[in-house]
């Protein structure tokens, strides 16, 4: 039928049209192995309210769903699917299929803040020779850290963070030789931290916060010398700080201990972390004084010393302005509140709480009062009046000076728009309880000498006992 000499031109229209066909399929939908792993994916979410893998159909480019990002031709390399930290419409419920095993060109793992994925961690990661960030914190993924964690020596970040893991954290941990940021943190992790993190030198970040961890701080430090972040708050670790943290000094720029069962004295060499900007040892058993040297934290923005046991005398710091202090509950005698502090720009928290200040409010003039959010003052010897204070703080949320000598009438008192908590429980307050009360969130004025018909409010009777006349519900009637 056909001519011979037909046959070749046949064979290339064929050959021509099918490759271009291939061409075409291949740029216009994703690899099918791809497809495959994610359509397994979104089988294992049972709850989705808020639409995340609607676009997620079979037969259709996966390189154009929600959350995906193919940058080697049509491979997948990310999948991003994360929610809102407060909102639970934007989170997924289920588990992490093994399906994601296919997804072979994957780099990037970003599962976070789904709040509802459950189950163990997902070790279809195992298989992914292309994995550099695995973000899959803040959901509910339980059981313990896969031992052969340490099999996925290509990764960069390994952040488990907020989610139920529990057990030890693995030694093998210290096989993940590319890691620069571990973030463990808000899990149910005990033991102690294993010395083969030592072995991971390129770490910028450590983050075991909020764990059930124990013993000692390893002194392991000396060749982490790239670590500017560094969060052990919240665990259960005694001991002293290690010297070798000293090797930190150049880069280091937060160090938070808070919350622990640490001891001894604030090593000198803190002073030399020059780029610090928040250091938080609250909550310990350090005792002795504070190194002179913390004169020369100059970018120290946060600091927190608060309950521990350390004693006078506190250096003058040189610092060119704080934002965030707090002192409080140490054995501290400041006298008046330190000069540094008055004079910052920038500062919006204050907690000197049973530091030994004796001094009459209206004499703090503070270089700024714009910012303040936060000022605590409990348990000292204050005097005077919170009127000139209160009218110079416009933003102010929480002002606490329980346990002072403050005297003045509550009547006169300024209550700005955006004041939330006041307690001026034990001190010498007088006058009435004025109606503007009714709509903070909490208040004090007990053991005061108030008087007069209590404003309607919904605060418990113990926030107003031990007064001189002051009746109505929640106290006993007014007589008539
Ligand atoms: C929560 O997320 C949903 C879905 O994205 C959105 O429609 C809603 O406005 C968010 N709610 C809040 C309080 O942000
Ligand atoms: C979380 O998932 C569980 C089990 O799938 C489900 O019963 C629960 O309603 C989910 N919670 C939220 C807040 O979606
Ligand atoms: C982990 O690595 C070891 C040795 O390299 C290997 O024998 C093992 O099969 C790996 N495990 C997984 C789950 O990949
Ligand atoms: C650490 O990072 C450097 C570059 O910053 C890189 O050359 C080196 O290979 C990394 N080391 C490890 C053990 O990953
Ligand atoms: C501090 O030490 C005391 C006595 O040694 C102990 O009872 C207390 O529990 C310790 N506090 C903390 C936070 O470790
Ligand atoms: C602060 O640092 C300077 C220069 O490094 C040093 O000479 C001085 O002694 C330090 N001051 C204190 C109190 O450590
Ligand atoms: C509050 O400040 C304003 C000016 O900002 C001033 O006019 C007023 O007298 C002050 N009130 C008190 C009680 O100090
Ligand atoms: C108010 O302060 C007193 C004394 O400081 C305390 O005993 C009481 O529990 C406090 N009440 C409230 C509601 O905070």
């Amino acid at each position: 039928m056909h001519s011979p000499s037909l046959l070749p031109l046949l064979i290339f229209l064929i050959f021509t049209t099918f490759s271009h066909y291939c061409l075409t399929a291949s740029s216009a939908t994703c690899h099918i192995d791809d497809e495959t792993g994610l359509l397994g994916f979104k089988t294992g979410i049972r709850a989705d309210p808020s639409g995340k893998l609607s676009s997620w159909k079979k037969g259709t480019d996966c390189c154009k769903w929600f959350g995906i990002t193919c940058l080697t031709g049509n491979r997948v390399t990310a999948l991003s699917l994360t929610g809102q930290p407060n909102n639970l419409t934007t989170s997924l419920s289920g588990t992490i299929s093994s399906s994601l095993s296919k997804l072979q060109y994957l780099d990037g793992i970003y599962l976070q803040d789904l709040k509802n994925l459950t189950g163990p961690f997902p070790s279809s990661l195992f298989s992914l020779k292309n994995l550099l960030y695995v973000y899959i914190g803040n959901n509910k993924l339980s059981g313990s850290i896969p031992t052969n964690i340490g099999n996925l020596t290509q990764l960069s970040v390994l952040s488990l963070e907020g989610n139920r893991f529990s057990g030890p954290i693995p030694s093998s941990i210290g096989d993940l030789i590319q890691l620069t940021q571990l973030r463990l943190g808000g899990n149910l992790l005990t033991g102690v931290v294993p010395v083969s993190i030592q072995r991971l030198r390129n770490l910028t970040l450590l983050h075991l916060d909020r764990n059930k961890l124990s013993g000692a701080i390893p002194d392991f430090f000396s060749g982490l010398s790239d670590l500017r972040s560094i969060d052990l708050a919240y665990n259960k670790f005694t001991g002293e700080i290690p010297a070798s943290i000293s090797a930190l000094a150049p880069k280091l720029s937060y160090l938070e201990l808070g919350h622990n069962s640490l001891m001894g004295q604030l090593p000198d060499f803190l002073g030399k972390f020059h780029a610090l900007d928040t250091l938080d040892l609250s909550w310990n058993n350090f005792s002795g004084t504070v190194p002179k040297t913390f004169a020369n934290l100059t970018k120290i923005f946060n600091l927190d010393l608060s309950h521990n046991k350390l004693v006078d005398p506190f250096p003058e710091m040189h610092v060119k302005g704080i934002e965030s202090l707090d002192l409080s509950y140490n054995q501290f005698h400041l006298g008046k509140i330190p000069q540094w502090v008055t004079a910052s720009p920038i500062i919006y928290s204050l907690k000197l709480a049973k530091c030994g200040i004796k001094m009459k409010l209206d004499d703090w003039k503070p270089a700024e009062t714009y910012f303040y959010d936060y000022i605590d003052l409990s348990e000292n010897e204050i005097t005077g009046s919170l009127v000139q204070l209160l009218n110079r703080t416009d933003y102010l949320v929480g002002f606490y000076a329980s346990g002072n000598q403050l005297k003045f009438n509550l009547e006169s008192m300024r209550f700005v728009k955006t004041l939330k908590y006041l307690d001026l429980s034990k001190n010498l307050v007088f006058g009435k309880v004025p109606k503007v009360v009714s709509g903070l969130s909490e208040l004090n004025v007990s053991y005061n000498h108030l008087c007069g018909q209590l404003p309607p409010t919904k605060f418990p009777a113990s926030a107003f006992v031990g007064n001189d006349c002051l009746c109505g519900s929640p106290l006993p009637k007014c007589k008539a």
